[in-house]
């Protein structure tokens, strides 16, 4: 079993400051493994476009006037590895694989460029999503910093 350094949980309304919210918080959190400028800005990205799709996708069938929640989960391994994991009790996603094909998107304002899940599998080590349609979306990354 790895060892880990420091864990947090984090409940925020999903609303849109809280991507700004989250990348700041996670930028803290993180800081006492020393990234590097590249791995701050690679983890700050990921955890933003989970963050987004929560925001955009998740509640979107919430009546007007109520807000969901986004659930953010990270914890520091040692030697120097970082897992998050960000979720919701929205929607879900009825086809994971689909969903997580570049350029595939639901949106039909022509706002979104289906590049999210693309992202957060370039920026990290690896990426697992589970989803439940009706019950929410859970997607978890884990990167190892350099040495
Ligand atoms: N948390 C989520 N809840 C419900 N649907 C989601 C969630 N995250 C992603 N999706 C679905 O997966 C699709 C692809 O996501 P993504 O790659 O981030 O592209 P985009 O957000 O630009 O559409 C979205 O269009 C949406 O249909
Ligand atoms: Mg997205």
């Amino acid at each position: 079993m790895k060892r880990i350094i420091n864990e947090m949980k984090l409940r925020l309304p999903a609303v849109s400051v809280n991507e700004a919210v989250s990348r700041s918080v996670i930028s803290a959190f993180m800081a006492e493994l020393n990234p590097t400028v590249e791995e701050l800005g690679d983890i700050r990205c990921a955890v933003s476009e989970a963050v987004t799709n929560c925001i955009v996708h998740a509640y979107r069938d919430l009546p007007e006037g109520k807000v969901g929640y986004i659930y953010i989960s990270a914890r520091l391994y040692e030697p120097r590895e970082i897992s998050v994991e960000i979720s919701d009790n929205g929607c879900g996603i009825e086809d994971v694989e689909q969903a997580r094909r570049p350029a595939f998107t639901t949106d039909s304002l022509g706002e979104r460029c289906g590049m999210g899940f693309l992202v957060m599998e370039s920026f990290t080590d690896s990426l697992k999503v589970k989803s439940t349609p009706g019950k929410g979306t859970s997607v978890l990354m884990r990167k190892n910093l350099k040495p």
